[in-house]
């Protein structure tokens, strides 16, 4: 029997209209273009409104994604979110979407893996198709970590951003994806984790609100050193070498760590999707973000080589090696 893989039929997003330079943040934040520029890369963010939701990002991000693929919600046989910011506790935001959709049926949940969301989405969807279980398959990352963001912490607030991606994959006889690789190590928590939940309780400390906690410079040293040996294994695990490879669309964090990643690789920036300046740091929404932006601005082309690539909270960290 002929092997299966899995192939993107086609990408879409979704950012919140509202736009917070690093200047706007100056107004209200002691801090400055320059400081959040210089260390990170980062000129601007999309927030959402007052009454927005991950859900809704994510239902436009997938309609727009379903209508360049030209498949009917209908036609989806199962339905993965990636976010670690679900409208509500339960149902999971894949349900609500799968309803607004119009995909009622099908089956559908959210997994999350802080920013590693997506590509652990993607991964996941990959073996159903393999499988022979799923033919059609919607993958979105969405998030609003705006939410959890105290704006008076510069030390965090300055990095993060909202908005939505989505793919739409279908079974075929030709790669597709050549490889995924998904790793977690929970050892990490105390250095990028929101305390607040259900069974430890609602409240976060007094005068805190939900917020999120992080040791930004241990968090870069691990995600430098993880991410180089992410792509050595990702390679192997495809059968491939660097120089096969025609873009890398990496988890927009953090420009230096991305740089970090692309030396290993020794891909030159301009071979490097790079989102970060324009969205921040938009966790499960990063990489289907910038995946999207990069096939609508007709960088990526069909037949060429993929190289997705995410770490986040917990610490997880994924790849995908694939050709669009
Ligand atoms: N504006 C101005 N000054 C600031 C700001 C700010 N927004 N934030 C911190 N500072 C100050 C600090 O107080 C410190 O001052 P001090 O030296 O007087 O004590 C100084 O700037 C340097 O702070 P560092 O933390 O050493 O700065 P660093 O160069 O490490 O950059 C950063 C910080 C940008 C957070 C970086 O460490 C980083 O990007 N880490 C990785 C974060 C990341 O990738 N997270 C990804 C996962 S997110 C997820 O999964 C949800």
């Amino acid at each position: 029997m002929a092997q299966i893989y899995s192939r993107i039929m086609a990408t879409g997003s979704a950012l919140p209209e509202r736009v917070l330079t690093n200047a706007d943040l100056e107004k209200f934040v002691d801090t400055s273009d320059e400081w959040i520029h210089s260390r990170t890369g980062i000129r601007q963010r999309h927030v959402a409104a007052e009454g927005e939701t991950t859900g809704d990002f994510a239902t436009l991000a997938a309609q727009r994604a379903l209508d360049a693929a030209g498949v009917k919600p209908s036609e989806l046989d199962l339905i993965i979110l990636g976010t670690t910011t679900p409208d509500i506790i339960f149902p999971s935001t894949a349900c609500l979407v799968q309803h607004r959709l119009g995909a009622n049926g099908c089956a559908a949940f959210d997994v999350n893996a802080a920013c590693s969301g997506f590509v652990y989405a993607l991964g996941i969807a990959d073996k159903f198709i393999r499988s022979g279980q799923s033919k059609k398959v919607l993958v979105i990352g969405a998030e609003t970590l705006t939410r959890m963001v105290d704006w008076t912490e510069r030390e965090t607030c300055v990095l993060f951003g909202d908005g939505a991606g989505a793919v739409v994959l279908e079974a075929s006889d030709e790669p597709g994806i050549y490889a995924t690789c998904l790793h977690a190590d929970g050892g990490h928590k105390e250095l990028l984790y929101n305390p607040v939940g259900v069974s430890v309780g609602f409240k976060d400390e007094p005068n805190h609100g939900v917020r999120i906690r992080m040791s930004g410079r241990e968090v870069f040293k691990v995600a430098v050193k993880t991410l180089d040996s992410l792509v050595e294994e990702t390679l192997a695990a495809a059968g491939m070498e660097a120089s096969q490879l025609d873009w890398l669309i990496p988890h927009q964090a953090n420009l230096r760590i991305i740089e970090a990643t692309a030396k290993r690789l020794n891909m030159p920036m301009d071979q490097v999707i790079v989102t970060v300046d324009k969205h921040a740091n938009t966790s499960s929404g990063s990489v289907p973000l910038a995946l999207d932006s990069a096939v609508r601005s007709g960088k990526v082309k069909r037949g060429q080589n993929l190289l997705l690539e995410a770490f986040g909270g917990g610490f997880t960290w994924a790849s995908a090696l694939l050709r669009y």
